[in-house]
């Protein structure tokens, strides 16, 4: 493993995607939606989108060995990625998400997470090396918590580097401390794991000062249209989004994560790595889906040399 890898630890899932005019209520349905499927899973999206942006990666991930695994397996091979790490369990399905994206670009999703929690803690201390010989773990909160938290001790007791995306966030299983040394949320992350209504700019500055009170050196809390905003030991800052034409959110603060770590792995400064990050996002949500969604890398250097030389995006 070269050792300049990001090992990324994570879901995987088969999205089945219905766009729709808006989000059904409860007891409602929807018609004239049209429906596509593609691969997904907030692991696989960041592994993807840290591949496409120039990083080296490895991925552990567990599939159900059913119909789908061998193409994803061949679709994470396409964009480099070593799946060595890669588990099939026979017993379960391939997670699956249900993704409806309304003419907004809104989402909501509903996961039946199969083979991501049947990933065992055990599983994890066999992929110890992989872990130990990575110079950034990157992690999201979409796999069975005992796993995640193993993952994370073995990646703390080893000095490797963890950021954590803590979406989704439901029932807080993993503990916010110093061992992710970086922790990336969006508004509705933030406000839960720091316990405050967090409405923009202002309110992400204020969870996310007292997120990194909680121990990770780094925080960033993403806002979608606004931007984000960024504490780095005790000094925080807003990095402005790039307004762009939404046609599905489905995936964007996934493609921030990856972009986000090939970046810091190319040692760019933090505040040019989100911006890096920030840019690949933009793209992502001009197209549908989460994998057909992810730029690579020429593509968000073009689309960030566009922007500096249209200038500052209005508020
Ligand atoms: O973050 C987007 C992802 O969330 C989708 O690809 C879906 O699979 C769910 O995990």
């Amino acid at each position: 493993m070269p050792a300049r890898t990001i090992t990324v630890i994570g879901s995987t899932n088969v999205d089945m995607i219905s766009r729709l005019d808006h989000l059904p209520a409860v007891g409602e349905s929807v018609t004239g939606g049209t429906f596509l499927q593609t691969y997904g899973g907030k692991g696989a999206n960041q592994a993807v989108a840290a591949a496409r942006a120039g990083g080296e990666v490895s991925f552990i991930t567990c599939l159900g060995d059913d119909q789908y695994a061998p193409q994803i397996i061949q679709n994470f091979r396409n964009d480099g990625i070593d799946t060595s790490g890669v588990i099939k369990r026979k017993e379960v399905h391939t997670g699956v998400a249900l993704v409806l994206v309304d003419q907004h670009g809104r989402n909501s999703i509903a996961i039946a997470s199969g083979a991501n929690f049947a990933i065992t803690a055990a599983d994890i201390v066999h992929e110890t090396d992989c872990i130990r010989e990575a110079a950034l773990i990157v992690m999201q909160n979409e796999i069975s918590p005992e796993a995640a938290i193993r993952a994370i001790d073995i990646a703390h007791s080893a000095r490797i580097p963890v950021m954590f995306n803590y979406a989704p966030v439901s029932g807080v299983p993993v503990p916010v401390s110093a061992k992710m040394n970086m922790l990336v949320v969006n508004e509705t992350e933030a406000s839960q794991l720091a316990g405050m209504d967090v409405i923009g700019v202002d309110g992400a500055r204020d969870a996310a000062y007292q997120l990194h009170e909680m121990g990770p050196a780094v925080v960033i809390v993403t806002l979608g249209p606004d931007g984000s905003y960024v504490v780095h030991q005790n000094h925080g800052y807003h990095v402005p989004a790039y307004k762009v034409k939404v046609l599905d959110t489905t995936a964007a603060g996934d493609t921030f994560c990856g972009a986000l770590a090939a970046a810091i792995l190319e040692e760019m400064s933090l505040e040019h790595a989100v911006r890096f990050a920030t840019a690949a996002s933009a793209i992502s949500v001009t197209r549908v889906g989460a994998w057909p969604s992810i730029p690579k890398r020429q593509e968000i250097d073009a689309f960030a040399e566009k922007m500096q030389e249209a200038g500052p995006t209005p508020a």
